[in-house]
């Protein structure tokens, strides 16, 4: 199965990435692509939450989501956020820090057609983050809009897309013996990756 999809990648970080999520999927890791969010609002409140990187390059890693989130209201405003992954099967750790950027509204339509059609129409009756009266409420108007729908195109939902984060730190953590860690940081300087160890 083809979780994400990885372009034109020549930076040894990004690489790196790519790889070690890649060795994930072979030991069949469930949801291999599945990273941790950060973000922090104008208090300094930081939040998180899941969400599954669908795209790596050398420019960076995309997810997508609902702009009008919470997440999506706090990157409006404050768009520094950090990702994290960590995957038991291989005890190693990347922590990734940048600027999300929107995606293209091409890059989120193609993305979002390439979805199955139940996910398109999650997509279009769920105002993510909102509160709402009943659960019940929200499964009946997902059955609605498929039969109104039935046969048609469904188009993509404008509060619906793609943000790329944009890294310019990356850390990666591998478990040793004796909890003498390895850690290595890569940080973004006029434009070159400069490598460094970290204690750990
Ligand atoms: C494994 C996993 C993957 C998820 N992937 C996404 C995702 O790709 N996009 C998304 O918007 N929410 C995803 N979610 C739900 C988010 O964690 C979160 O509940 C939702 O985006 C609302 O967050 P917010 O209120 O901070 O905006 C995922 C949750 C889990 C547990």
């Amino acid at each position: 199965m083809k979780f994400f999809e990885s372009s034109s990648l020549s930076h040894e970080p990004l690489v790196r990435i790519n790889e070690w999520i890649e060795e994930a999927v072979k030991l069949e890791v469930p949801l291999p692509h599945a990273m941790n969010l950060s973000t922090a609002d104008d208090f300094g409140q930081p939040s998180s939450r899941m969400v599954l990187l669908k795209s790596i390059s050398d420019e960076g890693m995309v997810f997508y989501t609902d702009y009008e989130s919470h997440k999506g209201k706090i990157l409006q405003k404050n768009s520094k956020a950090a990702l994290n992954f960590w995957w038991a099967k291989t005890d190693k750790q990347i922590r990734i820090e940048g600027v999300c950027i929107k995606t293209s509204d091409q890059e989120s339509d193609e993305y979002f057609q390439s979805r199955p059609r139940g996910s398109q129409i999650s997509a279009s009756v769920s105002l993510q983050s909102k509160e709402i009266r009943n659960y019940e409420n929200l499964v009946k108007e997902a059955k609605d809009l498929e039969k109104r729908s039935s046969g048609s195109n469904l188009k993509r939902p404008s509060r619906w897309g793609g943000y790329k984060l944009i890294p310019n730190r990356i850390e990666f953590w591998k478990n040793e013996v004796n909890r003498l860690h390895r850690r290595e940081l890569f940080i973004l300087e006029s434009n070159k990756w400069r490598k460094t160890l970290l204690s750990p």
